[in-house]
């Protein structure tokens, strides 16, 4: 890819609409110090300095597009308590339009994570996760129909906490594909049947392991396994995610690209997956190929990687890294070495 191609692409990313469905959460970090161990029980007591929330689940996946100035929308439920109104307050403060998000009375699906010097102390989640009553699946179909001519792409963000149904997929996926629009999934385990005939998809090495019914251990299991699910699911392409050990693109053509991480010192895994898919759907919708679309995703996952915390990318980060990288003359980072792991808090494991 050319300079001026990679230019135009960071260009038409700004402009991109994206839709993103799926199960919303909301990320609470609690944070502190810890001096003394409970008389009560033998557990630190924090002491409490600081509280934040971010977008979660399917919402961080929209603030990552937002973070490099794409056009996004929501669709999906949050309970009608403080902590749903805490997450569209969030979203509507980060210019993320939260028009297909319908309140429910349900608990919002809330990962609370203290955190003392740098360290996790405990996770507290609280979730339900029921199936959604017929009439609510039908509302939610309602939202992302009336949404298809107004977008380019849609993320479905399957945390398989309820909203990504059989029946969503059967409205969604024939509607977005007869208006020829990009559909990408960041898939559940057990849903990988529903997503036959979407345009690509972005497991993990888990996640594409438990879809073949084994573990991907070695780079041939993942080959295996991605041309497997690449033939199942007819889509255009896999991106099998593979921790440090960067991706796997598998392409419908035939064509099969491994990439390497480029990640040069790793403090923070959390959310790199969500990074992926926003990048990559973002890409595509902007016209990239679907191996530019995932070499760009890997880039940006390689610098949240490095961020602390669940982080996001900047426009300006983004084109510096893919500078040095799609331009043949330039000095390149050194791709082959390991990356540098440093302390992590890694509040989502
Ligand atoms: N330890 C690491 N070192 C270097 N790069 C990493 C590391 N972990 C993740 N990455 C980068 O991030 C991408 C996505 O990571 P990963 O495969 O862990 O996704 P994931 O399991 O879906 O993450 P999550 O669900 O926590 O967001 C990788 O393809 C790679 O580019
Ligand atoms: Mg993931």
């Amino acid at each position: 890819m050319t300079a001026d191609a990679l230019d135009g692409l960071l260009t038409r990313i700004a402009q991109a609409r994206i839709l993103v469905i799926g199960d919303l959460m909301l990320d609470e970090f609690i944070w502190g110090k810890v001096s003394r161990i409970s008389p009560e029980a033998p557990v630190p007591i924090v002491w409490v300095e600081r509280e934040s929330v971010m977008p979660g689940g399917a919402a961080n996946v929209a603030n990552n597009i937002r973070a490099l100035r794409g056009q996004v929308r929501v669709a999906g439920i949050v309970g009608n308590d403080r902590w749903g109104r805490l997450l569209l307050q969030e979203l509507a403060g980060r210019q993320i339009d939260p028009s297909g998000v319908i309140a429910i009375e349900r608990p919002t699906t809330v990962k609370t994570r203290v955190i003392a010097h740098h360290q996790q102390v405990v996770r507290v989640d609280r979730e339900e996760h029921m199936p959604l009553p017929q009439r609510l699946i039908q509302q939610l179909c309602k939202v992302v129909e009336e949404q298809l001519d107004d977008i380019d792409a849609v993320v479905i963000e399957d945390y398989g906490k309820g909203v990504v149904t059989r029946q969503l997929l059967e409205t969604l996926v024939p509607a977005a594909r007869k208006r020829r629009k990009v559909i990408t999934v960041d898939p559940k385990e057990e849903h990988f049947d529903l997503y036959r005939g979407v345009t690509a998809l972005t497991p993990n090495r888990a996640e594409a392991g438990g879809a073949v019914g084994r573990e991907l251990e070695t780079d041939s299991d993942v080959e295996r396994a991605g041309k497997e699910l690449l033939k199942r699911l007819a889509c255009e392409a896999i991106l099998i995610t593979l921790g440090e050990g960067g991706m796997q693109l598998f392409e419908r053509d035939g064509g099969h690209t491994r990439i390497p991480t480029v990640a040069q010192e790793v403090f923070d895994v959390a959310g790199a997956g969500d990074t992926v898919i926003a990048v990559f759907t973002l890409a595509l919708a902007s016209g990239a190929s679907v191996a530019e679309a995932a070499r760009i995703a890997n880039h940006a996952a390689g610098i949240v990687v490095g961020k602390v915390g669940v982080a996001t990318v900047t426009p300006e980060e983004l084109r510096t890294a893919l500078a040095v990288s799609f331009r043949p003359s330039s000095r390149r980072p050194n791709r082959r070495a390991r990356p540098k792991v440093s302390a992590r808090i890694n509040p989502r494991t």
